[in-house]
């Protein structure tokens, strides 16, 4: 009993302290913004992802890389969900180029990979949703977080963000609302393509979220249906078990 108040008095204070660090942080204003993965049954929203990715072509890739996303996981069916030519037609159009074994630069194939960074100082996009806490918000947050205030501190210009720890970023707001033409014909506002960036991310970051979460569900279901049997297969073996009076 002595043990298990101990366990649970640690347990509390290390809670206090993760939300206490979270709260000190406290200076980022997270946006209020919903998506359509969020919860038990959440799934992506293909049509999303697709745009965030003419976005993310569009727009980020100037600066920021993505080298540990395939070509390929582009047609994966709980992410964007392009056909195989479709996939092959972006790399021709974008132009995706890699080394063969004699360093001759030859088009990616589907089984290739995003380039890696080319500006300085951009974090790499693979992983940078899953490397935030509330990945696809914080990200929400900070490009639609810019105030319109601007600094200029040792010749590099910052630029006031809301969302962004210290309150300043080292990046040009990148998205205006009028960035990409959607080929779905979606208007592109700024919150639009905000959202439509962050699922990508997102899903870039996490594309197996879906599947993991289709089998949690399976496995709850599984071992419901296994506990019901459990209580009248224990039933009926104690049955004969006369009960003392
Ligand atoms: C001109 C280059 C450039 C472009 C284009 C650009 N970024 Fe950035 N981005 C940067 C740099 C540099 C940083 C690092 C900022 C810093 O350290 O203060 C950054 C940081 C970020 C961060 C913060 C990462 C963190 O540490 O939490 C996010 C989110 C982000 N970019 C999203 C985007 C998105 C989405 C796009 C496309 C819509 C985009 N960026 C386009 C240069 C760019």
């Amino acid at each position: 009993m002595k043990m298990i108040k101990a366990a649970l008095a640690s347990l509390a204070l290390a809670c206090a302290m993760t939300t206490g660090a979270f709260a000190a942080g406290g200076d980022v204003e997270h946006a209020d913004v919903e998506f359509s993965f969020e919860g038990p049954f959440g799934v992506y929203d293909r049509a999303a992802l697709q745009r965030g990715l003419q976005i993310y072509q569009g727009v980020c890739a100037g600066c920021h890389g993505m080298k540990f996303v395939a070509f390929r996981t582009l047609a994966d069916k709980n992410g964007p969900g392009l056909s195989e030519d479709q996939v092959k037609a972006f790399i021709a159009e974008a132009g995706y180029e890699v080394e063969d074994e004699s360093g001759e630069l030859i088009p990616a194939k589907t089984y290739d990979y995003f380039p890696a960074n080319k500006g300085a100082g951009a974090p790499d996009m693979s992983l940078l949703a899953k490397a935030r806490a509330d990945g696809a918000v914080h990200i929400y947050s900070i490009l639609t977080g810019y105030t319109g205030e601007e600094k200029e501190v040792a010749g590099t210009t910052l630029y006031e963000n809301k969302a962004y720890p210290g309150g300043w970023i080292n990046m040009a707001p990148p998205l205006w609302g009028d960035d990409v033409e959607y080929s779905d014909g979606t208007e592109p506002t700024l919150e639009r393509e905000a959202r439509d960036i962050s699922q990508f991310l997102m899903w870039a970051a996490e594309p197996t979220m879906i599947e993991r979460k289709q089998a949690g569900i399976r496995n709850i279901v599984f071992l419901l249906i296994f506990a019901v049997m459990l209580f009248f297969v224990n039933r009926r073996i104690w049955a004969n078990v006369k009960h003392p009076e």
